[in-house]
């Protein structure tokens, strides 16, 4: 398999990814530092993101509202987008890491958890509150992800 280093096998069931220690916390880090950058007068709800990619590269982002509430982008589709926008189609999320200013573990939303399915089936997602980070595979908080093909 071409991933093997980054997978660990658990019996029959579809590999695991694992993430350092040492790599949750820069995650963590990068998610809180962009948290402050969002853009939520309606909610004052700041949400930082940072996901991690097969290559071991960092993307972020946070939340956008806007005065029609529903355009409102989470900090974790923003993070999937701008890694797009910047090396093309080809992503592959190992990790997600989400901060917010409230000190709440937050999972990713509905929408998010599919968007993170698309580009990452078997990323771990961290979630931080003032009490630590959770973590959950997406194939636990999204099971029977919508796929195409
Ligand atoms: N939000 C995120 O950015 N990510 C999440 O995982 C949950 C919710 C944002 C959307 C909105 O701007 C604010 O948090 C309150 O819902």
């Amino acid at each position: 398999m071409a991933h093997r280093s980054i997978f660990s096998e658990f019996g029959l069931g579809m590999p695991t990814i694992k993430v350092s220690t040492a790599t949750r916390e820069r995650l963590l880090r990068a998610a809180r530092k962009v948290m402050k950058n969002a853009y939520a007068p309606f909610s004052n709800f700041r949400v930082g993101a940072a996901i991690l990619t097969s290559k071991g590269q960092v993307f972020v982002g946070c939340n956008v509202e806007n005065s029609s509430y529903g355009m409102t982008n989470c900090a974790e589709r923003t993070a999937i987008f701008s890694a797009i926008a910047k090396h093309g189609p080809k992503l592959e999320i190992r990790a997600v890491a989400v901060a917010n200013d409230h000190g709440v573990p937050c999972s990713p939303c509905g929408a998010c958890r599919q968007v993170i399915y698309e580009f990452g089936p078997r990323a771990i997602v961290f979630y931080e509150g003032k009490k630590g980070a959770k973590q959950s595979l997406i194939t636990d908080l999204l099971p029977e992800g919508f796929r195409l093909k």
